[in-house]
């Protein structure tokens, strides 16, 4: 009688829209009193595509207890729902709980949501995870000669693919991969958490990254490729826990991450000397923004050292570092081959760094002893501008190849406070040229000042990238549970 009541006044108010509202949610509640026992499971999210069919992990055997595997519960998942590649799609949730498993492969037209408590729990053991043959653009794996571990998440020649979730956590469970690096003891490369290989339009975002045995988002000769929103937590000792590393790719947007790692925070790649000389897939068209780093030990943004197919035009905006080796490296060698070139650098704040710029000519690391040493690379067009960094202990050491200098390098706009403990000469450079303005303290020679006037000379490109034009929807799952 109440709400009778209440409707006729409704309608009287505010009309018949309302009615119908108020209808819908009367028939909810009483359709959710008829199936007692059932859990109506409904959210929305943000993606680059929705999906028409979903299912639960839960479905599939899946048991979060964190003790029993589910690298078979994930597999079956994933078979089952590739069936709906070319019928709209289908999303995989994981609820709360501790999912344990090892490797496991993804399709086309899918998305791995995880709740904001799911926590996938990588296994230690190595039997549950596949060994794949060393990249063609490496040669072999960086742990070993032989083949690598399966990535935790993995996926290969697919398109439109999406790992997200309301920052639910995926833990490598690193430590055992570590202590069997230190000894020496692994006979393959370690595993990555998610690595995609020759794959198209992948979104990775509102995760959280713990532990990674190694490397932690790893995107290879793939294209289309959305990072944002992924915080990355690794033990600043930890070996090789680089945070994301494009390595062969186009179209790449990175923002919005903030990453606490024992090596790069952002490594880009592009495969090592010979392997990568022939296998020739650059990376370009890089957007890095409003990243946060804390890397001791390493770079915040790191070009190579392995770039042996190239990597151009590279744009890193709004970057944040905070005890960190150095702001942006660039690695490489004699017997790369390859080049860097087109790389714009636009605001930066550093706090503690042990350099700001740092340039490597004679990375050592050679994939065999069959690289060729008049293999070298060009290393052009490196623009730094509007940068703000306190307690360095040095600005720049920038090492070029003798005979085979680093150019156009174009450093404006910069103002580097030095640590009271600071080495004496603020900037090395050999084999390097280029030009500066409005760089505090003065630079090397071989970087002349232009005078006040040029501050603004280093480039930006001010025309979008095709990745930034990426439109994202507000997707939903809805599943009925018993
Ligand atoms: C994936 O694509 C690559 C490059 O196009 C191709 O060489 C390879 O055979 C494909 N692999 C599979 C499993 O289809
Ligand atoms: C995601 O979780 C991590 C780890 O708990 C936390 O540090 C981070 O702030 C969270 N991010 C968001 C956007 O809530
Ligand atoms: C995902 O992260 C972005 C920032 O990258 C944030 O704007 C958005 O609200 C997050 N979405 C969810 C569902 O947590
Ligand atoms: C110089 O860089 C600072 C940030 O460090 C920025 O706020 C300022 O606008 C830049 N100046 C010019 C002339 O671009
Ligand atoms: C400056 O850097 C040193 C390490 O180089 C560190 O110990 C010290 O706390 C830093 N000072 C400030 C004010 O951040």
């Amino acid at each position: 009688m109440e709400l009778a009541r209440m409707i006729l006044m409704r309608i009287q108010v505010t009309g018949i829209a309302t009615l119908l509202v108020l209808v819908a949610l009367i028939l909810g509640q009483k359709g959710a009193e008829a199936r007692k026992g059932r859990i109506l499971e409904s959210f929305e999210y943000i993606a680059m595509s929705c999906r028409a069919h979903s299912a639960s992990i839960t479905d599939f055997g899946g048991i979060g207890d964190g003790k029993t595997s589910n690298t078979k519960a994930f597999q079956d998942a994933v078979n089952h729902l590739s069936q709906y590649a070319n019928g709209g799609g289908a999303q995989l949730y994981v609820p709360a709980g501790q999912w344990l498993t090892g490797s496991f492969s993804l399709t086309s037209h899918f998305t791995l949501y995880l709740h904001k408590d799911a926590v996938l729990l990588a296994s230690q053991d190595m039997s549950e995870w596949p060994v794949l043959k060393a990249l063609p653009s490496y040669g072999r794996g960086r742990d070993a000669a032989g083949g690598r571990f399966a990535s935790l998440i993995f996926g290969t020649n697919l398109t439109d693919v999406v790992v997200t979730g309301a920052n639910g956590t995926i833990d490598g469970q690193g430590a055992f991969w570590w202590q069997n690096f230190h000894k020496g003891k692994l006979k393959y490369t370690r595993p990555y958490l998610i690595e995609f290989m020759y794959s198209d339009n992948i979104q990775i975002s509102n995760l959280t990254l713990l532990n990674s045995p190694s490397w932690n988002v790893h995107p290879v000769y793939s294209s289309n490729i959305l990072v944002q929103g992924i915080t990355i937590i690794a033990p600043i000792t930890s070996p090789n826990t680089d945070g994301i590393n494009p390595d062969s790719c186009t179209n790449v947007r990175i923002e919005d991450s903030y990453i606490v790692s024992g090596d790069d925070c952002i490594a880009v790649k592009s495969g090592w000397d010979e392997y990568g000389i022939s296998f020739g897939m650059p990376t370009k068209q890089l957007v890095i923004r409003r990243l946060t780093c804390i890397s001791p030990y390493s770079a915040a943004i790191a070009l190579g050292s392995e770039m042996s197919g190239g990597i151009e035009d590279v744009r890193a905006e709004d970057i944040t570092a905070i005890h960190t080796e150095s702001g942006v490296r660039i690695k490489t060698a004699r017997g790369r081959g390859g080049f860097v070139k087109d790389i714009y650098v636009k605001g930066m704040t550093l706090h503690t760094m042990k350099w700001v710029f740092w340039m490597t000519g004679n990375y050592k690391a050679h994939a065999d002893n069959h690289y060729d040493p008049k293999a070298l690379p060009v290393i052009q067009g490196i623009n730094y501008r509007d940068i703000m960094a306190d307690n360095v202990s040095m600005a720049a050491r920038l090492e070029g190849i003798e005979g085979d200098p680093f150019t156009q390098i174009c450093i404006s706009n910069v103002t580097i406070g030095m640590a009271a403990k600071a080495k004496k000469v603020p900037w090395t450079c050999t084999d390097v040229e280029g030009i500066s303005s409005g760089v505090s303290p003065r630079p090397c020679d071989q970087l002349p000042d232009q005078g006040p006037e040029k501050i603004t000379a280093c480039d930006f490109p001010a025309e979008p990238l095709s990745i930034d034009r990426v439109v994202l929807k507000s997707c939903t799952y809805r599943m009925k549970y018993t």
